[in-house]
C-alpha cells in the first residue's frame, strides 16, 4: 500500500527534523507536513527539502475539523505522526487555555478525523503521538521514568500532554485504532526556537545579554540530540507495537548550571573570547512556578525491543548545535524579531 504520512507540526523544531528524515530516507512515501505556522512554526527550517517531489505542505490548524477532513481526503492520508503542539512550559503558565485547545482538543480532532476516514480498516493505519517525559512529573535524586511510571503532570503544558496521551490510548482501546505513543526527554539541536534554555542562552551569549538561570540552577534535565529523536521516531513508527508506549532518551543528565557553564566555555572558545568571559553573564532569577526538579528517562525498552540507540555524544551534539547557530545568524535574527521580542521582554522584565 502507498503510504501517505501526515506529519503535524512539521514546521517546528523537532517536526522539521522528522519531516526531513522521512522525505530523504523514504522517497516511496508521500509526506504531508500539516502546520498552522504559529510563532514556533517556520518554513525556513525546511528550505532544503521544500521542492522534493514526495513532500507537500498544508497550512492547517488542527483545531479546524473540516480542514483536517479535507486534507485527509485530498491526500488519502494513511498514517499520522502527530507533533503539533504548544510546547513551552513558561507560556503554559501564562496562557493555559491555549494548551488545552491545541494539545487536547486539537489531538482529539485529529483522532476523530482519522477514526472517521479510516473506518473499517484500522489495521492498515497507524496513529503515532509524540509526547514528553514531563507527563511523569518530577523525580527525586535517584531513579528513572519508565513506561509504567504513573502520570503526575505539574505544569499546564504537561497536564495537556498527559490528557492527549490518554485520549490517544483510549482511542486505541475503544475503537481499535492502531495507536502508539512515545515520551521523550529534552531535545536540543539546530532550529530550536530561542525561548528554550539552550538556544536562548546561545543567543544571549552571542549578544552578551544576561543568562537568566531559574531558582538555584540545580534542576536536572536529560538531553537528547534532535536528530537522534528523529531516528527514534522513525524506529517507533515502523517497528513499535500498537497500543505500546516507548520512552526515548539518551541517559544524559545535566544540572542546568553545569550545562550553562559548559555552554559558556564552548562558546568562549568558538567566539575567541577569554576563558570565563560568558560565565559572567549568568544571572540567577525568580524560579519557574511548579518547576520540576529532575527528569531522567530509562530508554532500555526502545533499545532492547526495537534496537534504537542515540548516535552522538552530548559534547558532539552541543558543539554541532552551537556551530549551527553561529553560521545561521539570519535564521536567529528572523525568529528573534517582532512578536518574539515582545514576548521575551514581557517574560523577563519583572524577574
Ligand atoms: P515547537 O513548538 O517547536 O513546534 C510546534 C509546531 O506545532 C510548530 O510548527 C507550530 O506552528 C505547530 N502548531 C502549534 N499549534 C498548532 C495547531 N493548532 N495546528 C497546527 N499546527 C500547530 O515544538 P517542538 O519542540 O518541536 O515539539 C514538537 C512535539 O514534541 C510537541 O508535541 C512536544 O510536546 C513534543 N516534545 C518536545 C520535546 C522538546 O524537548 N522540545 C521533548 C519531548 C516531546
Ligand atoms: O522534557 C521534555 C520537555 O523539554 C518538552 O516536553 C518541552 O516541550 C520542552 O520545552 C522542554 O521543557 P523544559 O521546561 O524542560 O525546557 P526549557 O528549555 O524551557 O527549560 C530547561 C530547564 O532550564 C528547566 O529546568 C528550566 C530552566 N530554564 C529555562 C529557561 C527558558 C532556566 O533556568 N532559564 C530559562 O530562561
Amino acid at each position: 500500500m502507498q503510504r501517505n504520512i501526515l506529519i503535524t507540526g512539521g514546521a517546528g523544531f523537532i517536526g522539521s527534523h522528522v519531516v526531513r528524515l522521512f522525505v530523504r530516507r523514504y522517497p516511496e512515501y508521500r509526506i504531508i507536513n500539516l502546520d498552522a505556522l504559529t510563532y514556533a512554526g517556520n518554513l525556513e527550517n525546511l528550505a532544503d527539502i521544500e521542492h522534493a517531489s514526495n513532500y507537500t505542505f498544508s497550512k492547517t490548524n488542527i483545531l479546524d475539523q473540516e480542514a483536517l477532513t479535507s486534507v485527509f481526503k485530498k491526500f488519502s492520508v494513511t498514517d499520522v505522526i502527530h507533533l503539533a503542539a504548544e510546547s513551552h512550559v513558561d507560556r503554559s503558565i501564562v496562557s493555559p487555555l491555549d494548551f488545552v485547545y491545541t494539545n487536547v482538543i486539537g489531538t482529539v480532532n485529529l483522532l476523530n478525523t482519522a477514526r472517521e476516514q479510516w473506518k473499517g480498516e484500522y489495521n492498515q493505519h497507524r496513529f503515532y503521538h509524540i509526547s514528553t517525559d514531563e507527563v511523569y512529573g518530577s523525580l527525586g535524586e535517584k531513579g528513572f521514568f519508565t513506561e509504567t511510571t504513573p502520570y503526575d503532570p505539574n505544569s499546564p503544558y504537561s497536564a495537556s500532554k498527559a490528557a492527549s496521551d490518554h485520549f490517544v490510548r483510549a482511542y486505541g482501546e475503544t475503537y481499535h485504532m492502531q495507536t502508539v505513543v512515545s515520551n521523550c526527554s529534552n531535545n536540543y539541536g539546530p532550529n530550536h526556537f530561542p525561548e528554550k534554555l539552550i538556544p536562548l542562552f546561545i543567543n544571549n551569549i552571542i549578544e552578551e545579554k544576561p543568562l537568566p538561570v531559574y531558582g538555584d540552577g540545580l534542576y536536572t534535565r536529560d538531553w537528547l540530540y534532535v536528530k537522534d529523536h528523529a531516528t527514534a521516531i522513525d524506529t517507533v513508527f515502523h517497528k513499535g507495537v500498537p497500543g505500546e508506549t516507548y520512552n526515548i532518551g539518551g541517559f544524559n543528565e545535566w544540572k542546568n548550571i553545569d550545562l550553562v557553564k559548559l555552554l559558556c566555555k564552548l562558546m568562549d572558545q568558538k567566539l575567541g573570547r577569554a576563558e570565563g568571559y560568558s560565565e559572567k553573564l549568568i544571572t540567577y532569577v525568580k524560579d519557574r512556578p511548579g518547576h520540576d526538579r529532575r527528569y531522567a528517562i530509562d530508554a532500555s525498552k526502545i533499545s532492547n525491543e526495537l534496537g534504537w540507540k542515540p548516535s552522538v555524544t552530548f559534547e558532539q551534539g552541543l558543539s554541532e548545535t552551537i556551530d549551527w547557530y553561529l553560521s545561521n545568524t539570519a535564521w536567529l535574527k528572523n525568529v528573534t524579531s517582532g512578536t518574539y521580542q515582545h514576548y521575551y521582554e514581557s517574560m523577563y522584565s519583572n524577574r
